[in-house]
């Protein structure tokens, strides 16, 4: 797809316009991934972070949310819960938090693989080369880390690097993929400062980085963050400026799934947070093929706010299992069996 076209479909409003879209995604979804939907557990083990993100509501400067760290056996725990429950994968995910050794992740991730026949991801922030190669020998399957926005300029203004350091998550995804990582990025949308052309450049990379998985939800603002106060950052005026919400977010999940066929498409959680009653259903329609539903345990889910009115807050991991097979199956698909390695990855082989 030409970079003209994605701007037009990006700039669309006509609603029997956009049905085409969607339809079309839906249609190449179902040829290149098929119908099955895969269900990634969620464990949010850390909500500590030595980070800045000025939209992130984790953010180190954070005082008023209440930190927390989950025991190894409350992890293990809730990854064998994911066994039960069928799901192939579990996520590893928390903020960048160094009070996590890198020995402690390195056992968790060897005990996962030896104690279930999960696949495990980690989304742990960005790390260093020594720490991301221990945990893949320890049988770590796949990385997540979202470049968040491919506009340099606005990629410095909203994420300070940490002292001495320079953030570049594309040549760090790249080394993961070389390290043999699956690896997996994306975008928030309508962050303050993103134009059309800049979510275009995003769209076109996700192909360049020749990604396994591409998660993109809309960006909720968070008011105890920086870019929660409009004049920290102003918006490009408008027409220029792209404009968060769900209409956004479900053209970039189908033109997400245009470029790259053969990846793995969340319908994420941010989406679901917008769009309670039909937001995931309305993303596995329109081009994704993946769940992530949070197997965190319940106490902890309020205090994992990146952002306000995260949906799942008030469910336990049961709830979210059924309310999300429930989904799965009123849109007529299926749930995946099996790990549910990308397609992408194998499509050389
Ligand atoms: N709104 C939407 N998404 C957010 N994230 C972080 N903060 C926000 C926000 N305010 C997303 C980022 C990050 C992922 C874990 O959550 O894209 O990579
Ligand atoms: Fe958690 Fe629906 S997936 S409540």
């Amino acid at each position: 797809m030409k970079r003209e076209e994605i701007l037009g479909w990006l700039r669309a409003t006509d609603e029997n316009q956009l049905e085409a879209l969607w339809q079309q995604a839906d249609e190449v979804r179902r040829q290149n991934v098929g119908d099955e939907v895969y269900l990634r557990g969620l464990i949010e083990i850390s909500n500590y972070c030595a980070r800045s993100c000025g939209y992130c509501g984790l953010r180190l400067e954070n005082k008023e949310v209440e930190r927390y760290r989950m025991s190894d056996e409350e992890i293990i725990s809730c990854a064998q819960e994911g066994v039960e429950y069928g799901y192939g994968t579990v996520v590893l995910q928390a903020g960048e938090d160094y009070g996590i050794s890198t020995e402690r992740v390195t056992n968790l991730v060897r005990r996962i693989k030896e104690e279930t026949p999960l696949a495990v991801t980690l989304s742990l922030g960005e790390r260093e080369d020594h720490e991301l190669l221990a945990w893949k020998e320890a049988g770590a399957d796949r990385y997540l880390l979202r470049f968040e926005t491919s506009n340099r300029a606005l990629y410095d203004k909203i994420h300070p690097p940490l002292p001495g350091r320079v953030s570049d998550r594309f040549a760090l995804l790249r080394r993961m993929r070389d390290m043999g990582y699956e690896i997996g990025s994306g975008v928030m949308i309508g962050i303050p400062g993103q134009s059309y052309e800049d979510l275009a450049n995003d769209i076109e990379m996700f192909r360049t980085l020749d990604l396994d998985m591409i998660g993109v939800g809309p960006y909720i603002s968070h008011p105890l963050t920086p870019l929660g106060d409009p004049e920290k950052l102003p918006p490009l005026p408008e027409g220029e400026q792209v404009p968060t919400g769900e209409l956004m977010t479900y053209k970039t999940v189908a033109l997400a799934r245009l470029v790259c066929p053969k990846s793995n498409i969340p319908s994420t959680s941010a989406l679901a947070t917008l769009n309670k009653a039909k937001g995931r259903e309305l993303g596995l329609c329109r081009g994704a093929n993946i769940v992530m539903p949070n197997l965190s345990p319940q106490k902890y889910r309020a205090q994992y706010e990146i952002y306000p009115s995260k949906a799942c807050i008030d469910e336990t991991a049961a709830e979210c299992r059924s309310c999300m097979r429930g989904r799965i199956h009123s849109i007529g698909r299926t749930v995946g069996q099996g790990r549910g390695d990308s397609p992408n990855l194998s499509k050389e082989g």
